[in-house]
């Protein structure tokens, strides 16, 4: 059976629960998926970096306390060391799941483009590289014969990218609109119930779903890059991100929610796109009232749903968790599925 080995790069929430899904359930996915997975390297800001070419004891990562020890009481270094060990170890697989920098991507891009040209296939969970540098970055996965997979980028491990590119086959996608951010949406429905704003916040960021600055789940930047993805890689855009128009929740107030709720209304984070007339696409996020019976309306907790317009079918919705520690994870495991499904693939194409 073919045995991937796997980097993981960044050891925060979603690359420790994925190596915890490997350590505990290793065996059962290896039965089922056909191919076994091996952690041969790991590198994080406050942990440093560890390869061992004949996979890492995982147990004996998960024991050390981040900010107190380091990879160096394993045998590894305190330094993370991200270019040489991308570079370098001998993985087959990248697992990139670093802080998503919503400016230029960095250093997450970075990660990406040395993995891929060393001759590794990458999957991340990172908004950054895919929005910012997807085209380019894909198309070096392409020349140099290799997987890029991002569906963990949007809605988490919700599979709205591969489905809109695989299951709709021979339909015009003209637009879409949803709920692209569980924190933003999470924190709306505390807030409705009767929370404080800060009071939310700091349970989304308990609970896993908001982003190392949550400012970006609030004031919309996070919801603007999943847009610029799903605008660029299904409706055939070449957005950039000043062209996605950006407003968040937080001059959003209790009195303003009540308020909507006594007319029948609900106030939720929209990201959307339409197709024009003449061809070009225009993209935005913005909070809108919506009716009780809008489809988005019911949307609750951190979940996501995107709704696609579409030509021969009208409205095609998936809605599925948006974020968490275990949803991500759940999107990179099903990234490799997706590379192990396409090398088979070639190999029987062949
Ligand atoms: N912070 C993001 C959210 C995580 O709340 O949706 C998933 O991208």
């Amino acid at each position: 059976m073919t045995t991937y080995d796997i980097a993981l790069i960044g050891f925060g929430g979603v690359n420790r629960t994925l190596a915890e899904l490997i350590a505990t359930r290793g065996d059962e996915l290896s039965l089922k998926l056909g191919f076994g997975l091996r952690v041969v390297a790991i590198t994080d800001l406050r942990l440093g970096s560890l390869v061992q070419a004949g996979g890492i004891d995982l147990a004996a990562a998960f024991r050390l306390d981040p900010g107190v020890e380091t990879f160096a009481a394993c045998g590894g270094s305190a330094e993370p060391d991200n270019e040489h060990v991308i570079r370098t170890c001998p993985a087959d697989i990248i697992c990139e799941a670093t802080f998503t920098n919503p400016t230029d991507g960095e250093p997450a891009a970075s990660h990406v483009r040395w993995a891929l040209e060393s001759g590794k296939s990458v999957c991340t969970t990172n908004k950054g590289p895919v929005a910012l540098h997807g085209a380019e970055l894909a198309e070096l996965a392409r020349r140099n014969g290799l997987g890029f997979e991002f569906e963990g980028a949007v809605m988490s491990g919700t599979p709205v990218l591969r489905f809109a590119k695989q299951l709709l086959p021979g339909l015009a996608l003209n637009g879409f609109e949803g709920i692209l951010n569980g924190t933003s949406n999470y924190v709306l429905g505390r807030m409705e119930e009767g929370l404080s704003f800060d009071e939310s916040v700091r349970e989304a960021q308990q609970r896993g779903y908001a982003e190392a600055d949550p400012t970006a789940d609030i004031e919309g930047y996070d919801v603007q890059l999943k847009v610029l993805i799903l605008a660029n890689e299904l409706l055939g855009a070449d957005l950039t991100l000043a062209d996605v128009q950006r407003q968040g929740i937080s001059a959003l107030t209790h009195q303003v929610l009540s308020r909507a709720a006594g007319q029948g209304r609900r106030w939720k984070l929209v990201g959307s796109a339409r197709r024009n007339p003449d061809g070009t696409v225009s993209a935005g996020v913005a909070p809108a009232a919506l009716p009780l019976d809008h489809g988005l309306a019911g949307v609750s907790g951190a979940n996501n749903a995107v709704s696609f317009n579409t030509d021969l079918l009208g409205p095609v919705t998936v809605s599925g968790p948006g974020a968490g520690r275990v949803e991500t994870a759940y999107a990179l495991l099903s990234d490799i599925i997706a590379m192990h499904g396409a090398r088979n693939q070639v190999a029987t194409n062949a």
